[in-house]
């Protein structure tokens, strides 16, 4: 029995879809603990492509029961639209649990998104529109409803009554539209929910330490990235939730002595979707080969994501804040063709050395990156990535295996995994 969990360690879109379906071969349960459908987890299966937002990255293999913990927040109909969607694809869900602590994306959380994002100037961080924020601020207000709120109706209407004319206040003070919340119209769109979603929705904290009481091996699939946390990262242009490591804790309701072992997804290189200093972001040649050989477009919104070199500074510091007891390095197969590949080692901003990223974002702006050159290696080929696949490190050029030893060596976590291609085959088990 196996209790891990899986975290991207840097802006998210690491790959940590296509990590999670490979590690849940091995696990029964597959939580998630922070986000919502601001995620986009893509998993390929035999030349079939699976967009996740909110249904863990299990799902695709048979019999899993996945969980959403109460760090999460849930739009109920992109759930259950998932749910049919994996049905339909012939990967029906088999067991479901929805925390009933876990917080409703309703919709004026998404109404109010857009308008905050209007008013926020050069603090707006590029949201994925889908209601996150909003819904994360009422849960700190303490006036959000929860997927539990839906299995008591008469005590959903009551609440909505109190609750729907102070989300009117706030839209209108924020200058949103003369809305009017008709408490008739969203009691009825909450009921709908709830005649479909209440069957899910149980104590998942109960039901997690059960199981791992129990000897279950379970799998904990982090969203976004570290450098998206809202206490650690880029803010404030990243997310409204926790990232790290401890966000498992917090969001699933465990303790952290029961993890066995944490995954941080790297990939080879770096992306981010939203807005923000990016100190590597390339826009020259380089650039435009990692954006498309990498197809580097939002899994979520379809907006291109800007590309740059490795950050190991940025590594370092979710290792910080993480401890990554191994490391799966995803997308090295992109760096192929590449004459030279650099790899930032730390920064230089106002006189002064910085290994981890700065919390201001003005000197984070100014971060000069100093870069090591390694020397790049030929696209060896499909059928050699696959070969390798099978075969092991052994199977690929020289130059290529350097690299994951400089990397392996800079941060000091064992690399445990290497993508080499988006599908799920197309990986290199180093365990
Ligand atoms: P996530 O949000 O961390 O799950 O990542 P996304 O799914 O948003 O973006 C990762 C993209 O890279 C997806 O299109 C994956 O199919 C793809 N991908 C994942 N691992 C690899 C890999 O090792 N090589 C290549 N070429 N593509 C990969
Ligand atoms: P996965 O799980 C990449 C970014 C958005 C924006 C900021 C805030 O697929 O890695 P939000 O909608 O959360 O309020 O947007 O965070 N962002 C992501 N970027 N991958 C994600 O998830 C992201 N989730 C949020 O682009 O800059
Ligand atoms: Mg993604």
């Amino acid at each position: 029995m196996t209790v891990s969990v899986i975290i991207g360690s840097q802006f998210g879109d690491e790959g940590k879809g296509k990590v999670t379906d490979f590690y849940a071969a091995e696990a029964d349960m597959i939580v998630r603990f922070n986000g919502g459908n601001n995620a986009g987890h893509t998993i390929v299966v035999e030349g079939v492509t699976y967009k996740l937002h909110l249904m863990p990255s299990g799902a695709i293999q048979p019999n899993k029961h996945v969980v959403i913990g109460n760090g999460v927040v849930v739009d109920p109909g992109v759930l259950l639209g998932e749910m049919e969607e994996l049905a339909r694809a012939g990967h029906p869900i088999t067991r479901l649990s929805v925390s009933d602590r876990a917080h409703l994306i309703l919709s004026y959380h998404k109404l109010q998104d857009g308008i905050e994002e209007g008013l926020k100037g050069r603090l707006k961080a590029g949201t994925t529109m889908r209601g996150i924020g909003p819904t994360y601020q009422d849960k700190a207000a303490r006036w959000g409803v929860r997927a539990g709120d839906l299995l008591d109706k008469d005590e959903l209407r009551r609440k909505l009554d109190i609750v729907l004319p102070i989300k009117e206040r706030v839209i209108r003070g924020l200058g949103g539209p003369e809305v009017e919340f008709d408490p008739s119209a969203v009691y009825e769109e909450c009921m709908d929910h709830a005649d479909r979603l209440g069957p899910y929705v149980e104590d998942t904290t109960v039901l997690i330490n059960e199981a791992i009481e129990q000897g279950t091996s379970v799998l904990f699939e982090g969203a976004q990235g570290v450098l998206l946390d809202i206490d650690h990262g880029v803010y404030p242009f990243g997310t409204s939730s926790n990232v790290v490591t401890g966000a498992a804790c917090t969001g699933a309701g465990v303790a952290p002595q029961v993890f066995d072992e944490v995954i941080g997804i790297v990939k080879a290189y770096l992306s981010r979707v939203g807005t923000g200093p990016v100190p590597t972001e390339l826009e020259d040649g380089a650039g435009t080969h990692l954006q498309t050989v990498g197809k580097e477009f939002g899994a979520t919104t379809g907006r291109p994501r800007r590309c740059g070199w490795l950050d190991l500074a940025m590594v370092r510091y979710s290792h910080m804040l993480c401890g990554f007891t191994g490391i799966a390095l995803t997308k090295v197969d992109v760096l192929s063709g590449l004459p030279t590949v650099k790899v930032c080692t730390e920064y230089k901003a106002r006189g002064r050395t910085l290994r981890v990223p700065p919390a201001d974002m003005s000197i984070f702006a100014e971060c000069e990156p100093q870069y090591i050159e390694l020397d790049g290696w030929e696209d060896p080929g499909t059928d050699a990535w696959r070969r390798a696949a099978r075969e092991g490190l052994g199977a690929l050029p020289p130059n290529w295996r350097s690299y994951v030893e400089f990397v392996q060596e800079e941060l000091g976590v064992p690399v445990a995994f290497v993508g080499v291609g988006p599908g799920r085959s197309e990986t290199l088990d180093l365990r």
